[in-house]
């Protein structure tokens, strides 16, 4: 990235100084794409490392872009964190693809605000035909309607500002939420803390958050959901909205879509599925039993920048009732009416930001380079790769597994054969593993509390992953565990 090039001007409008620097960072980017082994996957650097090596107050003349290169590979990329990685097995992936990284170029050449279909046509179309394509992936039927958010923490608050909507009885956007009686929402222990920001938002309250108990697989307690609705209507409260996830956080579970889905019809409760990380397996037909139910949700979030292979600022939120998005959202002032409002989609009306960046285009790109047998066949492999590494941990003394593994996440502990000891220290030694394996590079995995105990998370979701960086993640952490019980 730092060899000088001959003719290159300082001026940052110059648009053959952008070629010439442009194909020098594809190739890069390529060199990086292949040999991200080359850096450590976790940052080693402390906090405030980063900053004291940049100036606290910016350039006054132009700089060259050969200087500004420099710096990013000397000083950011150290500071990097590599999700592109195989070793990175924390949280949930974020798997760009190549292909998605020109598609998000490409937008960021045209660089349109894709608020009004006006503002750039293709941008509003493209969004509507990949949405649709997806649905169709997916199963879902034809009343889904799509819109890209940024993150399923947008698209969720967007679902719930539209579960608001639709109570008859309360004009929230006109009267405010003042003087009603309280909403309450469902989810549980195992919901994305997304829901309840979310309820934090719009108004509802925590207090009126019901965290309903979740059973010994991880999945929402259905008579429990069913008890505290009762007791809330029972109590005058008005119960608007519950939130079942496929692909928890912490350990994938699934709740059963279908059970809450009775429930939400009964007591008229509006149904928001949250399968922000686990929707892109509703392709393979061969796990779409996890999400029966789905197709009767008024809402329901996926992220394609989680499993789907597109870079992140990719979140798709469905909604079977896209009137009353509409209804919740659409203001539209003089300076943005057009003549053709009726006749097509503007996405200002169904979301909070009325700037909105052509993030259709990656999805297209992706979609169409990996082809769905691509997309499946990359799905497959990792969920093949999760059950490897589950028959090991299963299969060592010295650990145990922590939650079953429906998807692609391996929840378990170090609990050495012979341990006496207590369970507080079985999390000390566990917090030691974890950060002792990603000191070293190779791997980076997190961690989650199941039922009180600490335990270890290896998400699997990469698109580059093979069994091999699997077995070097599991072979570290074996080894590791072993020179602490040494120590
Ligand atoms: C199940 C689930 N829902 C929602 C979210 C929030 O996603 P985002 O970061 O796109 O807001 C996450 C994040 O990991 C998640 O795992």
């Amino acid at each position: 990235m730092t060899d000088s090039l001959e003719n290159a001007s300082n001026d940052p409008r110059d648009i053959e100084q952008f070629r010439q620097y442009g194909h020098q960072l594809i190739d890069w980017i390529a060199d990086y794409y292949n040999h991200p082994e080359n850096y450590p996957v976790l940052s080693q650097c402390q906090p405030g490392d980063i900053q004291k090596q940049i100036p606290t107050t910016p350039p006054q003349q132009p700089e060259s872009l050969e200087k500004i290169f420099k710096d990013t590979e000397d000083i950011i990329v150290p500071g990097m964190t590599h999700w592109n990685h195989p070793g990175f097995m924390a949280y949930f992936s974020v798997s760009g693809s190549p292909t998605g990284l020109l598609g998000e170029l490409m937008a960021a050449a045209f660089n349109v605000n894709a608020m009004l279909w006006k503002t750039s046509p293709a941008a509003t179309e493209l969004e509507q035909v990949v949405l649709d394509w997806l649905r169709q992936l997916f199963g879902f039927p034809e009343s889904f309607f799509g819109v890209i958010h940024d993150s399923a923490s947008t698209s969720t608050l967007c679902a719930l500002v539209a579960a608001r909507e639709a109570i008859a009885a309360l004009d929230s956007r006109h009267e405010g939420l003042s003087g009603g009686s309280p909403l309450c929402v469902y989810i549980s222990d195992q919901t994305h803390s997304s829901v309840e920001k979310a309820a934090i938002i719009i108004g509802v309250g925590q207090k009126y958050v019901r965290t309903i108990p979740s059973n010994n697989d991880f999945r929402m307690d259905m008579v429990a959901l069913e008890a505290a609705i009762k007791a809330d209507f029972e109590a005058g409260y008005r119960p608007f909205v519950v939130v079942p996830t496929v692909g928890s956080t912490s350990t994938t579970s699934a709740d059963d879509v279908e059970a809450v889905a009775e429930l939400a019809e009964k007591y008229n409760l509006w149904l928001h599925v949250d399968a922000a990380y686990a929707g892109p397996i509703a392709m393979l037909p061969e796990m779409r039993h996890y999400f029966v139910g789905c197709e009767r949700a008024d809402s329901l979030v996926t992220n394609p920048h989680k499993w789907l292979f597109t870079q992140i600022g990719c979140s798709v939120l469905y909604c079977s009732k896209p009137d009353v998005l509409k209804r919740a959202f659409s203001l539209v002032p003089e300076y943005l009416k057009t003549q053709e409002e009726d006749e097509v989609v503007n996405y200002m009306d169904y979301g909070v930001a009325l700037g909105r960046r052509f993030n259709a285009l990656k999805l297209w790109f992706v979609i169409r380079s990996f082809g769905v047998e691509g997309i499946q066949g990359v799905l497959r492999k990792h969920l093949e790769m999760a059950q490897q590494l589950r028959s090991w941990v299963e299969g060592h003394p010295d650990f145990e597994m922590m939650a079953p593994v429906p998807f692609s996440v391996v929840c378990f502990r170090a609990k050495p054969n012979d341990w006496s000891g207590s369970d507080e220290d079985l999390d000390i030694l566990n917090d030691q593993l974890m950060h002792a394996v990603n000191q070293t590079g190779k791997v980076f995995f997190s961690h989650t509390r199941l039922k009180g105990q600490l335990t270890l998370r290896i998400a699997i979701g990469h698109l580059y992953m093979e069994i091999d960086h699997v077995k070097i993640a599991w072979k570290t952490i074996t080894s590791e565990l072993q020179s602490l019980l040494e120590k």
